[in-house]
C-alpha cells in the first residue's frame, strides 16, 4: 500500500482501482502517517512553512439555487437573509489589508440581485482601492460571458467546487434544474478564459461512497485545478439532509494527503468546516499538506446568518482576532501566515 503512495508522489496519478484500495485503508493510521509525512514534505519543499491566507467576504446569503445540504438554499424559509453594500464590502478589504490579507475571497448565493455590472463594480473599487491584491469570486454557475466581464474587471481566481464527479451521485445532492455537465462546462470555461480555477467537494456527503470519491479523484487529476477546496460535509438543521451524519475527520485528511500528491503546487486550505468538527481541525489539516486558511472577513453581525451548515466556527470574533488567533495557532505547529498574494505558480 506505501508503494502506491510512492508512485503517486512521483506520478501525481493512480488508476481506480489503486485509489479505492487506499482509501478503504485510510483508517490505518501507519498509512495514513506515511501519507501526510509525504504530503507534508512536497507542501514544505514547495511552499516552506508559509501558510497562505484569503480574507472570505460571505457579501450575501440570498440564493436561487436549492442544493439538498446547504444552509442558505432557497427553500429554507428561515434563513435570515442579508446583503453587503459596496460600501460594506469596502470596509472588509481595507480591515483586512491593513491586518496583512492580499487575497480577497467575494463569496455569496446565486443572488440575482448583484447584476454583472454591479459585481464588476465591486471588482473594479477593491482594485482601484488596492492594487496588488488578488480577487476570488465564489458566486457559483454563470455564463461565459459573465465569467469574462469579471475576468476583465479584475477578478483573478473562481472557486466553484464539482460537489461530486458522479452524476448519479450530483442529481441526488441537487434537484433537477442543476447538472454536472452545466457545471463542469462552467470549470472548463473559467480556466479558458485564464483564472486560477478551484474545485473541491464535501466528505462524507450523503450518498458519496468510496466509488464516487475515487471519480472525484480521477476528475481532479485530469482537469488539474489550480485549487482544491474539500470539507466534511455537515448537517443543517434547517434542509433536507439534517438527519445524516457529518464527515469525519479522518477521511478528510486522508484526501487532502492524497490531493497534495496529486497537485503537488496546488492551493489546497484548511477549510473552515475542518475547524468546525475538529478544534485543532485547520492545523491538523496542514500537517496533512494544505497550505492556505481562509479566516472570516465579513462584518460580525452577519456572520451568524452565512450558515451553510450548524456550528461553524469564528461566528463572533472582529476580524483581527482571527488572523492573530489563526497565525498563533499556527506557530504552534512551526508555521506562520504569509502577507502576499499567494499566487498559483506553476512546477
Ligand atoms: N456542509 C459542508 N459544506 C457545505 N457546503 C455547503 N453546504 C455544506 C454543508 N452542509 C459547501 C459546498 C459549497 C461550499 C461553498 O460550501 O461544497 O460549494
Ligand atoms: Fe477566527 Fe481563530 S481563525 S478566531
Amino acid at each position: 500500500m506505501k508503494a502506491l503512495i510512492d508512485i503517486l508522489a512521483k506520478e501525481h496519478r493512480l488508476s481506480k482501482a489503486d485509489y479505492l484500495l487506499l482509501l478503504t485503508h485510510h483508517q490505518d493510521e501507519d498509512l495514513s502517517s506515511y501519507l501526510f509525512e509525504k504530503a507534508r514534505q512536497t507542501a514544505n519543499h514547495l511552499f516552506g512553512h508559509q501558510i497562505y491566507t484569503r480574507g472570505l467576504i460571505e457579501f450575501t446569503n440570498y440564493c436561487k439555487q436549492d442544493c439538498y445540504y446547504c444552509g442558505i438554499r432557497r427553500s429554507n424559509t428561515e434563513a435570515a437573509r442579508y446583503r453587503l453594500t459596496l460600501e460594506d464590502i469596502l470596509s472588509c478589504t481595507e480591515i483586512g489589508y491593513h491586518l496583512g490579507f492580499r487575497t480577497f475571497v467575494l463569496q455569496g448565493g446565486e443572488d440575482g440581485h448583484f447584476q454583472d455590472d454591479t459585481i464588476c463594480d465591486i471588482l473594479t473599487a477593491i482594485k482601484s482601492q488596492h492594487p496588488n491584491c488578488a480577487i476570488t469570486l465564489s458566486i457559483g454557475e454563470k455564463s461565459r460571458l459573465s465569467y469574462e466581464r469579471f475576468f476583465k474587471a479584475g477578478a483573478d481566481r473562481y472557486l466553484l467546487r464539482h460537489e461530486t464527479a458522479n452524476l448519479a451521485h450530483y442529481s441526488q445532492l441537487h434537484p433537477a434544474s442543476q447538472s454536472l455537465e452545466q457545471r463542469k462546462q462552467c470549470l472548463y470555461d473559467l480556466k479558458a478564459i485564464g483564472y486560477q480555477v478551484g474545485t473541491g467537494f464535501m466528505v462524507g456527503s450523503p450518498y458519496q461512497t468510496f466509488d464516487t470519491l475515487c471519480e472525484d479523484l480521477l476528475f481532479i487529476q485530469d482537469f488539474k485545478p489550480h485549487m482544491v477546496g474539500i470539507g466534511p460535509f455537515i448537517p443543517h438543521q434547517a434542509t433536507p439532509f439534517k438527519d445524516h451524519s457529518a464527515g469525519t475527520l479522518s477521511l478528510t485528511l486522508f484526501l487532502i494527503g492524497l490531493l497534495r500528491l496529486i497537485l503537488p503546487n496546488g492551493l489546497i486550505p484548511a477549510t473552515t468546516a475542518l475547524g468546525t468538527i475538529d478544534p485543532q481541525g485547520r492545523e491538523k489539516g496542514i500537517l496533512a499538506g494544505a497550505n492556505v486558511v481562509m479566516p472570516n472577513l465579513s462584518p460580525v453581525g452577519v456572520r451568524k446568518k452565512y450558515s451553510l451548515y450548524n456550528n461553524k466556527i469564528c461566528t463572533g470574533e472582529e476580524a483581527a482576532e482571527c488572523w492573530a488567533c489563526l497565525n498563533n495557532r499556527l506557530k504552534q505547529i512551526g508555521y506562520s501566515l504569509a502577507v502576499n498574494r499567494g499566487d498559483f505558480s506553476p512546477l
